[in-house]
């Protein structure tokens, strides 16, 4: 492994054109923590302390703090920061107006680092949620975190010096900087990243491969951050790609590395953000499915590719787009519209949602769902939580 410092000739540029680093080490974190015993202090909450983390190590570059009133108007209204650079999501540090009291322009705020207090701003909710996530619907997890957060965002650029550990997943727990350097030692030239919030079930397994028969390398990158109550944990999660992995996948190519971030379900906007974050981890492609970081029936079922399209010349990394894909049972096989000349009464349809349910109501998991070993984890799992 490499240090976070370590330069490495870069085989993809990261967006904006320079992997972010802002951790500090050595004398000047040392002598930062002196310093911060000084300044006030703000406990972050987990989705906000997985933003300071994705800044720090480069994973949303090319962000080096949370984002000022100009960025965020601009990226809430045209997908873009100030400078014309595409970005999708806001990416904000929220407190309640007593808190934001108690903090002056210009000063220091202590965060398991650093932030310099450049600006403290209101927003408009309703609009956020409405450009954001394309519902002012409280029922949506992501507009329900909008409107339950602070009103005023604190903006500046931070530093960090104590970084989650991510201890649980120490083997799979490389920064973009790491990845880089990997895919440089396995020789991969190009590399699809699978962004996923769920169990790999057959129809992702399907995707990938179908990916994977076009370039060197497969990054299974699921997130680890916060998500919904009834998705399945990261814990559980992360057991059953090790199998998976295991039995099904070539180890030479194909690596499992953690995507320590928080959940939106932002649909179209967060499949942007997710293949700009797997471009700073250093994948050449990206995988876009059917209703890619959707919940529930908030976006079409290929609103998140039609979305992306608009900036594909622009992002730096190529796009994979799926069909929806099924299990036929007269091909016995994977399959889409696409491929498939089979009446639709013979399709399983799958998704992370109904592999949840069954789940819940002790039912199997048929093998046109799961592998049997995912199956097995998945069922040991849940009885266990
Ligand atoms: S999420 O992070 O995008 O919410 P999820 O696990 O549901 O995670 O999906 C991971 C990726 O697989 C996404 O790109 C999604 O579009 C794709 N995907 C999921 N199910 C299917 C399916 N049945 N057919 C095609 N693509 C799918």
């Amino acid at each position: 492994m490499v240090s976070a410092t370590q330069k490495t000739k870069e085989t993809i540029e990261a967006h904006g054109g320079e992997l972010i680093n802002r951790q500090v080490t050595g004398q000047e974190r040392a002598e930062l923590i002196e310093a911060a015993q000084s300044y006030p202090k703000l406990t972050l909450n987990p989705w906000s302390l997985s933003d300071l983390e994705l800044i720090a190590i480069g994973g949303f570059s090319p962000l080096t703090g949370f984002l000022s009133e100009k960025d965020y108007i601009s990226v809430v209204e045209n997908l873009r920061l100030e400078n014309g650079l595409v970005w999708s999501i806001p990416i904000t540090l929220p407190v309640t107006e007593e808190e934001a009291n108690k903090y002056e322009i210009g000063s220091d705020i202590a965060l398991y680092g650093e932030l310099k207090l450049e600006e403290k701003y209101t927003y408009d909710k309703a609009k956020e949620a409405q450009n954001v996530y394309g519902t002012t619907d409280v029922d949506h997890p992501g507009v329900k975190r909008v409107y339950e957060k602070g009103n005023v965002y604190l903006a500046g650029p931070i530093q960090l010096v104590d970084r989650p550990k991510h201890d649980e997943f120490s083997d799979f727990h490389l920064d973009p900087s790491e990845t880089r350097e990997l895919f440089k030692e396995l020789g991969w030239k190009t590399v699809v990243g699978f962004q996923t919030r769920n169990p790999v079930h057959r129809a992702h397994e399907y995707i990938q491969k179908i990916a994977l028969e076009s370039v060197d390398g497969l990054l299974l990158n699921p997130l680890v951050g916060e998500t919904k109550s009834d998705d399945i944990s990261a814990e559980i999660r992360m057991e059953s790609y090790q199998v998976i992995l295991k039995h099904y996948y070539p180890e030479e190519r194909t690596r499992l590395v953690i995507y320590p971030a928080a959940m939106r379900y932002a649909g179209p906007r967060e499949a942007i953000l997710h293949a700009l974050v797997r471009k700073n981890y250093g994948c050449t492609h990206f995988i876009v499915g059917r209703d890619h970081a959707g919940v529930g029936d908030y976006y079409g079922t290929y609103d998140a590719q039609e979305l992306i399209s608009q900036y594909e010349n622009e992002i730096g990394i190529q796009i994979f787009k799926f069909e929806h894909a099924f299990f036929c049972t007269v091909c016995d096989n994977m399959t889409t519209a696409k491929t498939c000349p089979h009446d639709k009464s013979n399709h399983v349809h799958l998704s992370g949602t109904k592999v949840r349910e069954k789940l819940r109501n002790g039912e199997q998991l048929p093998k046109e769902f799961s592998r049997p070993e995912v199956a097995d984890v998945l069922i040991k799992g849940l009885r266990q939580n």
